[in-house]
């Protein structure tokens, strides 16, 4: 169906300039009105529908320059070209700054202002469909977190009090496969936090309560929880780290599901029989050259300015990463074309852990030998804690 013609309104006190300019745009294919004075025009700019406004600056009684600051008070974003016959540079800025989209001298060149209608025209279309998009794309993750998240969260709860046999003696075998509905349940929701967090660093605001934290505390916290997974796995997850590291500036949890993600991942890539080791270890500045950061890692500004980093890494002896995707799967659903079978996963957990390591002021990398292993590795700012390495290592197995 063909769109309906535009309709411009031409706000003029010179009756003649008027109409010939009505003529010339009914040629060209629009609809016109024509206000007299600003009074009228914002009268007739209250009911909607105009497409543009072509606004002369000067007139007795209210300005086009009030006009224009009246309608934008009024939260009305119909596209205005201001005309004058008077024009100078301050003007045109004063003009654009109000909020008018372009500016022609009077006497008009007809060509070249019908150019600059349709242009104006086209513009404002183009803003407006993004600006529905984007609402849609608010609505979508309102529904991803109230809709979906939450009556997911209860299910995990319903069937954990299940498991847990509070309503009656559960089978070991009937506890896990209510284990496994649970986990298949909380990857869900793990998808559903990505996402909902790369949108929110995307739009900058993921909002975060960064406090000194001991990187060891964090590496053991998830080692335990993950570590029923490995053994159900037949998989040693190592925590390999001394506990009086110089501390990182994160914010624990967000920090905490970082790591869960890297675990998450190599749980899920690694065989029967395999190993998982989390590791970390204290590197002064001086050692950041023989760390090998690859190119396509980019650092965040000021990342060189410290004395001291925390390197944090999971290593797994599972399928691998072929080299020439390793940069990509930090992107946005990328998965590496080598999956095993059919894992699941939708290409997030390491966007995600790139933006957050990113805001903590770090940088994340992998490095990967086909049907051997991989290995992700966080380097992070020591800002606070100037505590010497003292090289203890301390060894937890599951
Ligand atoms: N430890 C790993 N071993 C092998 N491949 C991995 C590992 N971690 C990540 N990958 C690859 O990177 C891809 C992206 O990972 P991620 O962003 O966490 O998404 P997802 O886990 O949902 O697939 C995975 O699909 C996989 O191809
Ligand atoms: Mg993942």
């Amino acid at each position: 169906m063909p769109l309906p013609p535009d309709k411009i309104l031409i706000v003029d006190d010179e009756f003649d300039i008027s109409a010939i300019l009505q003529l010339h745009l009914h040629d060209a294919g629009y609809l016109t009105e024509w206000a007299s004075d600003g009074e009228q025009a914002l009268q007739l700019l209250r009911s909607d529908g105009h497409a543009l406004v072509l606004l002369d600056v000067r007139m007795p009684g209210i300005s086009g320059m009030e006009v224009l600051k009246l309608l934008r008070t009024d939260n009305n974003d119909t596209a205005v070209i201001m005309m004058t016959a008077h024009g100078n540079e301050n003007l045109v800025t004063e003009c654009m700054k109000a909020g008018a989209v372009d500016y022609v001298p009077k006497p008009f060149d007809i060509e070249d202002l019908l150019l600059r209608i349709q242009r104006a025209i086209d513009n404002r279309r183009i803003a407006k469909e993004k600006q529905l998009l984007e609402r849609e794309k608010e609505d979508f993750f309102f529904m991803l977190s109230h809709d979906l998240k939450n009556p997911i969260t209860a299910v995990i709860g319903s069937i954990d009090i299940v498991r847990g046999g509070r309503l009656g003696p559960v089978r070991h075998e009937q506890a896990d496969y209510l284990q496994s509905a649970i986990e298949s349940c909380e990857e869900v929701v793990a998808i559903i936090d990505n996402l909902l967090d790369i949108q929110r660093y995307n739009a900058g605001m993921m909002q975060t309560i960064s406090a000194p934290v001991n990187p060891f505390t964090l590496l053991a916290e998830v080692a335990e929880r993950f570590s029923p997974a490995a053994r159900r796995d037949n998989i040693a997850l190592t925590l390999n780290a001394s506990a009086d590291l110089a501390e990182i500036y994160v914010d624990s949890s967000v920090m905490a599901r970082v790591i869960a993600n890297l675990v998450v991942n190599a749980l899920k890539f690694t065989p029967d029989g395999g190993s998982i080791t989390l590791s970390c270890r204290s590197v002064r500045r001086g050692e950041l050259p023989g760390m090998h950061i690859p190119d396509y890692v980019v650092t965040p500004e000021g990342f060189y300015d410290f004395q001291r980093y925390a390197c944090i890494c999971v290593s797994d002896t599972g399928s691998g990463i072929p080299p020439k995707e390793i940069a990509n799967i930090f992107e946005r659903y990328v998965q590496a074309s080598n999956l095993p079978r059919k894992r699941g996963g939708a290409g997030l957990g390491l966007a995600f852990c790139k933006k957050a390591v990113k805001g903590f002021g770090g940088c994340i990398w992998a490095k990967s030998v086909e049907e051997s292993g991989s290995e992700f590795i966080i380097l992070l700012p020591c800002p606070h804690n100037d505590l010497e390495y003292t090289g203890t290592v301390q060894e937890t197995h599951s």
